[in-house]
């Protein structure tokens, strides 16, 4: 008979065969997803509010809060304490099994709001994106699908020494038009389907 304790010694990547049953062995995984942008109608909200029905299904993934919650840094603010917001994002990265950033790119860079974001995260005395297994996703107006931002973002995620999963690269070109924007949704099939891809590449890294 099948028992919690056999359950712990099949080892990471096996099916489960219980007579005729195949059960799979993954673990359910929890993602946290941080949106660097602050406008209502933004694009890169809508690939945030795409993602959950894109995840494999022993996936779960739940938007952080807004990084516009968060006061410019400040380390006489820091001195005081760190304001709630940082905390409680902190916390939900450290509880997290993965982080999905998803931003525009600003000036051929990470927008400030985002940046800031990382700058109070990084100082928190558990610094949550250590070892964090994190993947990337940017977009743009423009051909490039916000490249220059990702690769200006792996720099700083290198010092923070988040566990960054190199391929699939997401980078969304021409995002306006993926994104229905009477509805708010990620429409683009072909975006859609590379998305889920990225995804279940990144539970398989985030298992490992
Ligand atoms: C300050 C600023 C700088 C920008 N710089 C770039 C850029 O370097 N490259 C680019 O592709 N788009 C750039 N854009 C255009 C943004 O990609 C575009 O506004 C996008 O829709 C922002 O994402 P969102 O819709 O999720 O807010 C910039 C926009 C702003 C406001």
């Amino acid at each position: 008979m099948f028992s919690m304790a056999f359950a712990a010694m099949v080892p990471h990547h096996a099916a489960i065969v219980i007579g005729d049953r195949i059960m799979s062995d993954h673990k359910p995984l929890h993602f946290v997803t941080l949106l660097g942008s602050l406008r209502k109608a933004s694009y890169h909200g809508a690939v945030v509010r795409a993602l959950p029905t894109l995840a494999p299904d022993d996936v779960t993934i739940e938007p952080l809060g807004s990084v516009g919650d968060f006061p410019l840094y400040n380390a006489d603010i820091q001195a005081v304490g760190f304001p709630a917001a940082v905390l409680a994002m902190g916390e939900a990265i450290a509880k997290a099994d993965g982080v999905i950033i998803v931003t525009p790119e600003y000036n051929y860079s990470v927008p400030g709001v985002l940046k800031n974001a990382l700058d109070w995260l990084s100082r928190l005395p558990t610094q949550p994106f250590a070892g964090k297994p994190t993947v990337i996703q940017t977009g743009s107006p423009g051909l490039v699908g916000g490249a220059r931002a990702q690769y200006h973002l792996r720099q700083s995620l290198v010092f923070l020494d988040a566990t960054v999963m190199n391929k699939p690269e997401v980078m969304i070109s021409q995002i306006m038009t993926k994104v229905d924007a009477a509805t708010g949704q990620l429409t683009d099939e072909a975006t859609r389907t590379f998305i889920s891809t990225q995804l279940t590449a990144f539970a398989s890294f985030a298992r490992r």
